[in-house]
């Protein structure tokens, strides 16, 4: 067995039929997956971590995804919306602590007003740091021009999870409406490319009625669209949700966790020089997730920033980590948790993505 594992390790290009093999790795075929995996990452994108510290600004959405325990239809949802006020002043601590880079995320809105208000508080960032802050934002599906707007006014990295990028699977976990298309969601991805993003995507990992060959598309899928950035993790279902109906068909949660791993092991091996985040949902399911993560793939984590009274309400999924802590606590935590998995932190630098360079100076070259 071990000897098919090498075998593919050893090619250049894997196929679909190799990602399945590796998806299914266990005993041997796991731990040289895993050494195979971090050996890649050391090589290409080295032994950094480096921060986006994570503002969840407000919980309200105009979508209604069968996943989500913040959708726009579970009433049991305490909703806000932080002030701008409070926006930059946890922005003003990830530059204090030298996070180097900030994300925002919201629930999906789409409006003129809206559209005006992230325009505004990106500039804000932008000011009071001194262009010092990266930022990252992941606000859902918008229009060309709305992306360029934000992307002029300061943001330069954008993540959009594509959540299955297999149209039936995607269909299934979304309502059928022009709110939830998969066509939209691809072209948007496209879109953020060409308006200049740094772009990430990503999907849920133990899905009902998902397959090993999905999970293999979603990773040719990523290498397919040249995505420069992924965040992945597991599915956890949330009580006040349509698909806790099928919480009997789910893979055991221990199972759901193991095959995110792989994931972003196999991910690192095809997609080598990419930022690949140590989803917080690992968290939920173990309490050193994200930490294994990083040694096997991963080099991005997301400390939560949100001010701590909202922590709570940002609840997409159950047994969130880290929603009764105070910023602070956070930092020290990172900290010791990150030296155990023999890992630095690239404090004070935006740590982009390697690839995203890459396809950069390619431009360049073949533009001569
Ligand atoms: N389990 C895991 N991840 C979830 N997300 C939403 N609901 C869940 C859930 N129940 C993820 C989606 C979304 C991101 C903000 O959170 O992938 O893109
Ligand atoms: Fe809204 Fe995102 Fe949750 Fe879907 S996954 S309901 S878009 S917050
Ligand atoms: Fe948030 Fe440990 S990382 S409390």
């Amino acid at each position: 067995m071990a000897a098919i594992v090498s075998e593919i390790l050893r090619k250049g290009e894997l196929s679909k039929e190799d990602i399945i093999y590796l998806l299914g790795a266990d005993g041997d075929d796991l731990r040289e997956l895993f050494r195979e995996a971090a050996r890649i990452k050391q090589q290409y994108v080295g032994n950094s971590v480096y921060y986006r510290g994570l503002i969840e600004f407000s919980n309200i959405c105009a979508k209604n995804c069968y996943y989500c325990g913040i959708r726009k239809g579970n009433r049991e949802v305490k909703r806000y919306n932080i002030t701008d006020d409070e926006i930059v002043a946890a922005a003003q601590f990830a530059l204090d602590n030298n996070y180097g880079s900030i994300a925002l995320q919201a629930g999906e809105l789409e409006s003129d007003s809206f559209t005006s208000r992230i325009t505004g508080l990106l500039k804000r960032i932008k000011l009071i740091s001194e262009g010092k802050l990266g930022i990252t934002i992941s606000l859902g599906e918008q229009t060309m021009e709305v992306y360029k707007e934000w992307f002029d006014a300061g943001a330069h990295r954008y993540l959009l999870r594509i959540e299955s990028s297999d149209r039936e699977l995607y269909k299934k976990i979304h309502p059928q409406d022009d709110l939830h298309s998969f066509d939209r969601r691809t072209e948007c991805l496209r879109d953020l490319q060409k308006a200049g993003y740094q772009t990430g995507t990503g999907v849920m990992i133990g899905l009902p009625f998902q397959t090993l060959s999905n999970l293999a598309e979603d990773i040719l899928f990523m290498r397919d669209m040249d995505i420069d950035m992924v965040g992945m993790g597991p599915y956890i279902e949330h009580e006040n949700t349509p698909l806790i109906h099928y919480r009997d068909q789910l893979l055991p949660i221990a199972e759901r966790f193991d095959m995110s791993l792989k994931m972003i092991a196999v991910l690192r091996i095809v997609m080598k020089d990419i930022n690949i985040a140590a989803a917080t949902a690992l968290q939920a399911i173990d309490p050193m997730g994200r930490e294994k993560a990083i040694r096997i793939g991963a080099n991005i984590i997301m400390p939560n920033i949100t001010p701590g009274m909202y922590r709570d309400s940002y609840s997409l999924y159950e047994n969130k980590p880290c929603t009764d802590e105070a910023a602070d606590d956070c930092r020290g935590c990172l900290e010791a948790r990150l030296s155990m998995a023999d890992a630095d932190i690239g404090y004070g630098e935006w740590g982009d993505s390697k690839h995203w360079h890459a396809r950069q100076q390619e431009d360049r070259d073949t533009a001569k």
